[in-house]
């Protein structure tokens, strides 16, 4: 062989071996091959070529090759034996050659270790990638840049319910477009998942129609700087949205609770004050109560006074009144006895009538006797009004108040009139409207107190000068005593209350609002009934009206 083929044979890539068929040795070797084995070319000449492939496999077709029916090999995989010991993957190619009568075997191999470890590795990190896929906690697929289904882990599938069927129907545009339909969001999904070029990132929320909430997540997939297609990710996150929603809820609720709570409390407060408010009322009703009670108490006592007063006074006016009656008759008998005296004067001498005629003088006869009568007349008079008084004071103490009586309700007015005449004479001229009522079996000095409050707040209600007309009437089944006045009438808002007790709208001291719900009960004692008729401004008319045939309940 020339040099320079045998340069060309030593830089061969190739591990190139001559065999000999017959004894299977090596003839002759490249350097190559002495290398990348670990031998010296010396060495691997004359030495057996199963040394080298020592798999059971060459063995066994290298003695096929010795009992005559050498075949040849093309790109078959193998492993060599070197001297270390190591094993070599190759990739080999036996072929017949001849040289003269003789007939070789030249084997050529490539070492195909590499090739081999990197496939291996890329084998390990797509199984490790696929472990990871389907480990993970979100679902996930990957579209490639034609939008077609590059893959999906088990998980996404899981998810979305994708039936088997429709897996291995392996319709990618099918399949999309089930998971589109599955969601509230189906025409943002669409999107999404057509939109596979996009190089920016999404995250979307979606709602499964069936009630579960997904994040759905995407981003491109590089390869360089190309994008090749979209890997998008699936979570499901029903269960955080829930309690999400349920502490927005309880949140909630405590804020509505503690807002509850704060009202409670104010109101609370509230009705606190009020009631300190009201209880602040009740001590100023008890107080007036009080001085109310020591009031009719001082009444009851003057009534007694009054009463004893009047007995006292009755009897020397009794005897008074029956000796002027003598006395104006012994009176005017003397007066007459004196003209029958005068007449006799014409007979009498001169000498008895000088001293006669001296002491009428002296005495003023003529005025006497036109004065006594007069004086008497007056004195008469006077009595009349004591005796009058006595009456008032009588009827004020209310001594037979617990009995019933026949009575003049007409006559009851005018007596009361007379004990409030001091409060009322300034301050109203009094128009009197008599019917001429019947008498009434009744309590009549109770009704002279009714009467007596409608009189005294008839007055209070003038302010300045007006006129306060007393009125009394009847039908067939009842009468009736009307006080109007032209005062300044009631407030509609308070004309319901002013029966209630101690409702008053006049300064403390003045009123003491027992006035009209005192009357109130005496006249329903009488199964009779009041009405009032007001109008601001103008005036005021009570009336109270008492059935004919009533039958006043025992005095309490
Ligand atoms: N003739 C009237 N004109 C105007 N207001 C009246 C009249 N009578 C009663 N009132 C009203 O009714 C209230 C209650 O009257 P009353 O029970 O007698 O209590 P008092 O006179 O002590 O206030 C009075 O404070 C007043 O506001
Ligand atoms: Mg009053």
């Amino acid at each position: 062989m020339s040099d320079w083929a045998q340069l060309m044979l030593d830089h061969c890539q190739q591990l190139m071996l001559l065999v000999d068929p017959a004894t299977l040795e090596i003839v002759q070797a490249n350097e190559t091959a002495a290398q990348t084995l670990g031998y010296g070319v010396e060495q691997l000449r004359g030495m057996p070529i199963t040394d080298i492939e020592s798999a059971l496999q060459d063995v066994f077709y290298w003695e096929e090759v010795r009992s005559g029916l050498p075949q040849e090999v093309r790109g078959q995989d193998g492993e060599y034996r070197c001297a270390s010991g190591d094993m070599l993957s190759v990739s080999k190619t036996i072929q017949r050659v001849s040289s003269g009568d003789a007939t070789l075997l030249l084997v050529q191999a490539t070492v195909t270790q590499q090739e081999r470890q990197m496939q291996d590795a890329l084998a390990r990190t797509l199984s490790q990638l696929r472990a990871t896929l389907e480990s993970t906690g979100n679902g996930i697929l990957v579209l490639n840049w034609q939008g077609r289904i590059d893959g999906m882990n088990q998980l996404f599938g899981k998810m979305w319910g994708v039936s088997q069927e429709l897996l291995q129907a392996q319709d990618d545009a099918a399949l999309l477009a089930f998971i589109a339909r599955s969601v509230q969001e189906a025409d943002l999904l669409r999107a999404r998942l057509s939109a596979v070029m996009d190089a920016r990132e999404t995250q979307d929320l979606l709602h499964h129609q069936d009630g579960r909430v997904f994040e759905l997540s995407s981003r491109a997939q590089y390869l360089g700087e190309q994008i090749v297609g979209r890997v998008f990710g699936c979570l499901d996150i029903t269960e955080r949205v829930r309690s999400e929603q349920a502490l927005r809820e309880s949140r909630d609720l405590l804020e509505v609770r503690v807002q509850e709570r704060t009202a409670a409390l104010a109101a609370a407060n509230e009705t606190l004050q009020a009631e300190k408010a009201q209880q602040a009322v009740l001590i100023g009703r008890l107080e007036q109560a009080q001085n109310q009670l020591l009031q009719s108490e001082r009444m009851a006592s003057i009534g007694q006074l009054a009463a004893g007063v009047a007995h006292e006074i009755n009897n020397p006016v009794g005897f008074v009144n029956s000796n002027l009656g003598s006395l104006q008759h012994y009176v005017s008998d003397m007066l007459r006895l004196l003209a029958a005296y005068e007449k006799a004067e014409a007979g009498l001498a001169e000498e008895s009538l000088a001293p006669l005629r001296e002491l009428k003088q002296s005495v003023d006869v003529a005025f006497l006797r036109e004065d006594v009568s007069s004086l008497l007349a007056e004195s008469q008079d006077g009595l009349k009004r004591v005796t009058r008084i006595v009456q008032d004071l009588k009827d004020f103490s209310h001594v037979d108040e617990a009995e019933r009586q026949w009575a003049d309700l007409e006559a009851g007015l005018e007596s009361t009139l007379r004990v409030v005449a001091n409060e009322i004479k300034y301050k109203a001229d009094v128009v009197k409207e008599y019917a001429g009522l019947p008498q009434m079996e009744c309590f009549p000095f109770q009704l002279n107190q009714v009467f007596m409050n409608l009189l005294v707040n008839a007055s209070h209600a003038i302010e300045g000068h007006g006129t306060i007309t007393l009125r009394t009437g009847q039908d067939d089944s009842a009468v009736w005593v009307e006080v109007q006045d032209t005062g300044k009438g009631i407030k509609p808002e308070h004309l319901k209350r002013i029966f209630e007790p101690f409702f008053t709208t006049k300064p403390v001291g003045q009123g003491t609002g027992l006035g009209l719900s005192l009357s109130y009960g005496i006249v329903q004692k009488h199964d009779g009934h009041i009405e009032v008729a007001s109008e601001l401004g103008k005036g005021t008319t009570f009336r109270v009206v008492l059935p004919k045939k009533a039958a006043p309940k025992p005095a309490a």
